[in-house]
């Protein structure tokens, strides 16, 4: 299927706008053609409504490095001339920590002492971030047990500097029954990037970037940027900086806005004034399931525009790169409130922000929570957390994000909730605002170390703020739970952000992003610092998750920082947009090509994971 140019002639005709197409990125413009593939039917293009109009009989498993069908080294060494030369075959960096061949003393104490605070692991093009999703396997530390195995990490990778590098892996693994994978940076954390047994399209540099001083598109007209996939949040900032605009971006600098971030959603602290990540999209280059490059815009493709944008990533085609609204500069002024609950034992009271009333600490808490219904009313932002500290003792940690207010403008706006603090019995002291300047603002790469936290997610609407008996049983849910994780190792974390369908305008408010952001507050977490995957630490997990969907039991959660095993998850990441979702996936994917775990139709398959880790990837994926 070539991409449908009359489709996108017409859609524009009907829109009344003109067509100004923007210079297409040079990643963008190599692609597979009918020479490179010649003879080598393992990189033939598919057919979906081949398929779909005869389904040949559905092959029951991925197949694995040692079967017979697996291909031998030479076709792999055809693949990578098609490539040329971009085929990877790593080891797993840890491997130098191991007693073996692979041993390098120097190398290990580097990765041990020095790697996470470099841009080591972003670079490496087997890792994910979350450790537990590769299983236990090759894992880092001082005088490591076992071998270093290569676990639910991929086979080979395709360092991808092309679309034609993609259609080509795209193809192959499709025609060959292999395992695909897609890893951008490697930060999802349900395991969504890495993949035993797999092919793995590595997006990581495909970094152009490309500002459009005029795009028009349906009814917007203005600015806009497209990046390639593998652009880092860092990079999209020095990129707002060069050209004096704002492009919504991940706020942790090493998360990509538009792989997984975007494609589930995307929030970030501008995102109660311009929207979620999936809000900003225009059109997107997308290599589907048979290899073919398209575009995918409101008027073309519009399924896969639809689906992209918040339905899931890896699960309906590969994002080659993105048109993303850029709007004029923002300039964001912070506010931090911290308050902690101390016994009164505690020789450092009294001071300011210091309590020992656990009833007054919670009603603090509360206070804050609730007040930050007018502050995202206002375009702002909440990110908190709550660590139990041992001792029934607590630290409440927030920052309160303006866009566009003064300094003046931001502390007016915080003052009734002081005065409520204060008359609750909190000794505070006037806001502070901690900063104030650009969104836009030049960054340098950062560190992301791998770790092991495991999330849980819940989205608490609008109406729990409204009524008093819901926000009772919602600060009931966030106490009882909070008050748990000091003898269960995990803490909680709350992002408050109101992307509603008007912030959203067009084309974001038709995306397939999860309703319940629509009309979202909170974006409540368990944070689970040591997930064990043993059955009674999940219900445990599960009891105080039912707090909050007791508490929002109509609402959802969020996929990106949610739990891969989130029971009826179709619901809870989807919601009412799932049944479409998911026969856009068994149009576009008949072959079952993507797969990812709690994506559209990703219950047809799963993985049977041989280290006892219930939701690793490292074993061989089946149909279900
Ligand atoms: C430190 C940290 C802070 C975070 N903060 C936030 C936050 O503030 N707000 C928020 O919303 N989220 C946040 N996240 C979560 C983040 O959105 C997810 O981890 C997200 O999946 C990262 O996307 P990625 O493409 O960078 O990572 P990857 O792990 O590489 O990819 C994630 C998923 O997207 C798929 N994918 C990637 N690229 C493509 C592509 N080109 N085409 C198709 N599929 C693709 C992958 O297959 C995988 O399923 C944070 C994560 C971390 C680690
Ligand atoms: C692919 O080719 C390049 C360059 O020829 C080579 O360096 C690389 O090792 C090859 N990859 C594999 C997996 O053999
Ligand atoms: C780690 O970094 C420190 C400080 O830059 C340096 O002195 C040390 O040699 C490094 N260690 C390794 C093992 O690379
Ligand atoms: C590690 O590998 C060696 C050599 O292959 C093997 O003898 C040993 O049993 C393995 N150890 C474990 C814990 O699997
Ligand atoms: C991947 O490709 C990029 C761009 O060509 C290159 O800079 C990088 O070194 C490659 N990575 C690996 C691990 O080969
Ligand atoms: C940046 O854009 C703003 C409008 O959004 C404009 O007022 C300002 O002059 C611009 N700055 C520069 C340096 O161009
Ligand atoms: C309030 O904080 C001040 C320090 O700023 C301290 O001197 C005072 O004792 C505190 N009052 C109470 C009631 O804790
Ligand atoms: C808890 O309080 C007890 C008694 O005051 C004290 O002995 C103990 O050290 C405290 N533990 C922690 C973790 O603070
Ligand atoms: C909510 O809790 C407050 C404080 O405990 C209480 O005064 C109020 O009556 C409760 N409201 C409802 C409707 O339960």
């Amino acid at each position: 299927m070539k991409p449908n140019t009359s489709l996108l002639c017409l859609g524009v005709f009907l829109s009344g706008a003109t067509a100004l197409k923007p210079r297409a990125l040079a990643s963008d413009s190599v692609l597979l053609t009918e020479e490179d593939i010649g003879d080598f039917s393992a990189i033939a293009f598919g057919d979906e409504t081949a398929v779909l109009s005869d389904p040949t009989p559905s092959v029951p498993c991925k197949i694995f490095p040692d079967d017979n069908a697996w291909p031998p080294e030479t076709e792999w060494a055809q693949l990578n001339e098609t490539l040329s030369g971009a085929l990877l075959k790593p080891k797993p960096a840890a491997g130098a920590c191991y007693q073996g061949p692979d041993f390098d003393l120097q190398q290990c104490q580097f990765l041990l002492a020095n790697a996470s605070m470099t841009h080591f692991w972003l670079d490496d093009p087997l890792v994910a971030l979350s450790e537990w999703s590769q299983g236990r396997t090759c894992t880092l530390a001082t005088n490591p047990e076992g071998n270093c195995t290569r676990g639910g990490f991929p086979e080979y990778v395709v360092n991808a500097t092309s679309v034609k590098d993609i259609q080509a892996a795209v193809n192959f693994a499709r025609n060959n029954n292999i395992r695909l994978v897609i890893k951008n940076t490697g930060h999802d954390f349900g395991g969504r990037s890495v993949g035993a047994g797999s092919l793995s399209i590595w997006t990581h540099w495909l970094k152009e970037m490309e500002f459009i001083p005029t795009y028009r598109i349906g009814q917007y007209r203005g600015m806009a940027a497209q990046l390639g996939a593998g652009v880092e949040s860092w990079e999209t900032h020095n990129f707002m900086v060069t050209h004096n605009i704002t492009v919504v971006a991940p706020g942790y600098a090493t998360v990509g806005g538009v792989g997984g971030w975007m494609s589930n959603g995307g929030h970030t602290y501008i995102t109660s004034k311009l929207g979620l990540g999936a809000d900003q999209v225009l059109s997107l280059g997308v290599v589907t399931a048979s290899g073919r490059y398209v575009t995918a815009d409101p008027f073309t493709n519009s399924d896969l525009f639809f689906a992209i944008r918040g339905g899931g990533g890896a699960t309906y085609g590969v994002v080659t790169s993105a048109i993303f609204k850029a709007h004029p500069q923002v300039y964001v002024t912070n506010s931090a409130l911290n308050l902690m609950l101390v016994p009164p034992s505690d020789t450092t009271f009294p001071q300011p922000n210091l309590v020992t009333d656990p009833e007054i600490f919670w009603q603090g808490v509360g206070a804050y929570y609730r007040y930050l219904a007018d502050v995202l009313d206002a375009g702002g932002y909440g990110f908190s957390y709550i660590y139990p500290m041992g001792n029934n003792s607590f630290t409440f940690t927030t920052t309160t994000r303006f866009v566009d207010f003064t300094q003046e403008a931001a502390a007016e706006f915080m003052v009734p909730l002081y005065d409520e603090l204060r008359a609750i019995g909190l000794n505070v002291t006037n806001p502070s605002m901690v900063f104030t300047g650009p969104y836009a603002t030049p960054r340098s790469g950062g560190a992301s170390p791998p770790s092991n936290t495991r999330y849980r997610s819940r989205l608490l609407p609008r109406e729990n703020w409204e009524d008093d008996a819901l926000w009772n049983q919602t600060m009931r849910a966030i106490r009882t739970a909070t008050e748990a994780g000091f003898d269960n190792d995990f803490y909680f974390h709350g992002t408050l952000a109101s992307p509603t369908a008007e912030v959203a305008g067009w084309p974001g408010r038709d995306n397939a992003i999860n309703p319940a952001w629509r009309n979202n507050r909170m974006h409540a977490m368990l944070m689970d610092q040591t997930p064990s995957q043993s059955a009674e630490r999940d219900a445990m997990f599960s009891s105080y998750m039912d707090l909050f969907r007791a508490a929002a039991p109509n609402a959802g959660s969020y996929m990106n920082e949610g739990d891969p095993a989130e029971p009826n998850w179709q619901q809870a990441f989807y919601g009412t947009n799932y049944e479409r979702l998911r026969r856009i996936k068994s149009e576009r994917d008949p072959w079952g090509l993507f797969w990812a775990p709690t994506t559209p139709g990703s219950e047809a398959w799963a993985v049977s994971p041989v280290d006892g880790v219930s939701v690793s990837q490292n074993g061989r994926l089946c149909r279900t």
